[in-house]
């Protein structure tokens, strides 16, 4: 089983290229923002304290993003790959996703990091919120994203770069451009 990450801040193209990557690669695409969203729709007692943190632009707990997490794993089909999206957002989450591979004789076989200047993708949100309806794409919210994405999402290319397996990827462009340079280093890496 691949199990390719998708990483980087809000609004880096990390859905948009994950669709086309499992398109392609026929891997199923995990979003934990969509994972977060669909549960919110259940009504239930976890959907609701997702609900207040995600509008508010925080994480939600880790122990509650691994529950649904593996809820996830055990309703799909993940066994021709899985594009990750999203996930893992903290150091902790890291760890507890190699412990669930490990039960599952997998493991990560590429970190795919999408570099986009932090202006860039405030234009690219502020954009996206005239449509999507998400509470969390207006502009305040959109930074206080960004300020937690670095503060408690960055240090998890550390954990990555030390396992080698950390590839960063320019995310500026055409989305066409991205995603060849997406395709270039996920044909590289067939062999893992
Ligand atoms: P999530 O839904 O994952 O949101 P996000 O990470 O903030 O990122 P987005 O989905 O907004 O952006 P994206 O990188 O997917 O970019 P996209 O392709 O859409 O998470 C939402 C919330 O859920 C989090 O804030 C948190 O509260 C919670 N959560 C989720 N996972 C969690 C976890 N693991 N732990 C704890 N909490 C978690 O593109 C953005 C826009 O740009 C689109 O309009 C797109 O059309 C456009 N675009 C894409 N590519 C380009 C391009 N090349 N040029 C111009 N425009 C482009
Ligand atoms: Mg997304």
């Amino acid at each position: 089983m691949r199990v390719v990450l998708i990483f980087g801040p809000p609004g880096s193209g990390k859905g948009t290229q994950s669709e086309k990557i499992a398109e392609k690669y026929s891997f199923a695409h995990v979003s934990t923002g969509d994972v977060i969203r669909a549960e919110i729709a259940t009504g239930s007692e976890d959907g609701k304290l997702a609900k207040a943190l995600i509008e508010d632009g925080q994480l939600i707990p880790d122990d509650l993003m691994i529950t649904l997490l593996l809820r996830c794993f055990n309703e799909i089909d993940i066994s021709c790959g899985v594009i990750l999206d999203g996930f893992p957002r903290t150091v902790l989450q890291a760890q507890g996703l190699k412990a669930l591979l490990r039960e599952r004789d997998g493991e990560v076989s590429i970190m795919l990091d999408m570099k986009v200047p932090d202006e860039e993708i405030v234009e690219r949100l502020v954009l996206r919120g005239e449509t999507s309806g998400r509470s969390d794409d207006n502009e305040d919210i959109i930074r206080k994203r960004i300020k937690i994405y670095h503060e408690k999402t960055e240090p998890v290319l550390e954990f990555y770069k030390k396992e080698g397996l950390l590839c960063s990827i320019d995310g500026t462009g055409t989305i066409e451009e991205i995603f060849e340079r997406i395709c270039i280093v996920l044909d590289q890496s067939t062999s893992k």
